[in-house]
């Protein structure tokens, strides 16, 4: 019994040491600050079951910056997950990063530049998105450019974008991520505000490969430090040039719940307001 209680903290150091990458089977287990913790509950939004769906905790020079669920044959994600801090504005003139773990499970856990300019099976490459221009579209990310002044770098890997929309992306999207920071940013500097962005998939296809999504969507979640809801809402609109819906997390859920065809959470079906 006493040899027990004593290895048993040991293998547990070991385990959660040795599978620590970005392609993670847990990704509450490997970065659970990205997640709002309404009632101090770590609250991801639904990941859903099966082997298409990847659970990425994003990690560029060491450091985990926001965490994404990937769909591997759509080749986009469902959403990515991070803790809001500001949001900045920057372009990137070269390649964006992908992750070398989707398709290479002994690869190094971090974010890559392509190094075999090839169509990858398991996510979007650079290539996929060469023509993007020709059908209006763009490369839309959804955990934002947020990191102060410097480019946030970590933002751009393919597996947080998706094609978005050149002239939505460019003007109502842009306009609904700033609203959303700026409200934030006013209404909850002194708290923790934590944002999700997703995309649902459609049924046309860029490259013949990567899905364009035909509904994008945000919402947010501000916990006071007793870790009640102070502040929730979120948008969704078309991936066109239309204007996008403000609505209430619940409105946002049963929207997304549609959608997929099965319940889908935010905020782990926490962090509504009084009412909803
Ligand atoms: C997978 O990654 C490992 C480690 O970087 C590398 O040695 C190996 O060549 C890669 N395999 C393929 C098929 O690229
Ligand atoms: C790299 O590209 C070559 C041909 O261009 C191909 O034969 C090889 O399988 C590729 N390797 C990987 C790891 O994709």
């Amino acid at each position: 019994m006493f040899v027990m209680n004593l290895l048993a903290p040991v293998l547990l150091l070991l385990a959660l040491s040795g599978c620590s990458s970005e392609v993670v089977n847990s990704f509450i287990q490997t970065c659970p600050k990205f997640f709002a913790n309404p009632e101090g509950i770590v609250s991801p939004p639904t990941i859903f079951a099966g082997y298409n769906y990847k659970q990425i905790c994003q990690i560029r020079a060491s450091v985990y910056e926001y965490a994404t669920l990937y769909d591997t044959a759509n080749r986009i994600p469902i959403y990515s997950a991070y803790k809001f801090e500001s949001l900045s504005n920057c372009e990137r003139q070269t390649d964006w990063y992908i992750e070398p773990q989707l398709d290479n499970a002994s690869a190094r856990r971090e974010m890559a530049l392509e190094t075999n300019k090839t169509l990858l099976q398991n996510q979007a490459v650079n290539k996929d998105y060469a023509n993007r221009k020709t059908f209006g579209l763009d490369i839309g990310h959804l955990a934002p450019i947020f990191r102060g002044l410097a480019c946030s770098d970590a933002t751009f890997t393919l597996t947080n974008a998706a094609p978005q929309n050149s002239i939505f992306k460019k003007g109502k999207w842009k306009a609904t991520e700033i609203y959303v920071a700026v409200l934030l940013k006013q209404k909850c500097s002194m708290y923790d505000s934590y944002v999700v962005t997703g995309v649902v998939p459609g049924s046309v296809w860029l490259n013949n490969r990567v899905n364009v999504p035909n509904y994008v969507w945000i919402g947010y979640c501000c916990l006071a430090n007793n870790r009640q809801t102070k502040l929730s809402g979120g948008f969704i609109g078309r991936n066109a040039d239309l204007p996008v819906s403000p609505v209430n997390l619940k409105e946002l859920e049963k929207y997304l719940s549609q959608f997929y065809m099965k319940p889908f959470y935010v905020f782990g079906g926490r962090c509504y307001l009084p009412g909803e």
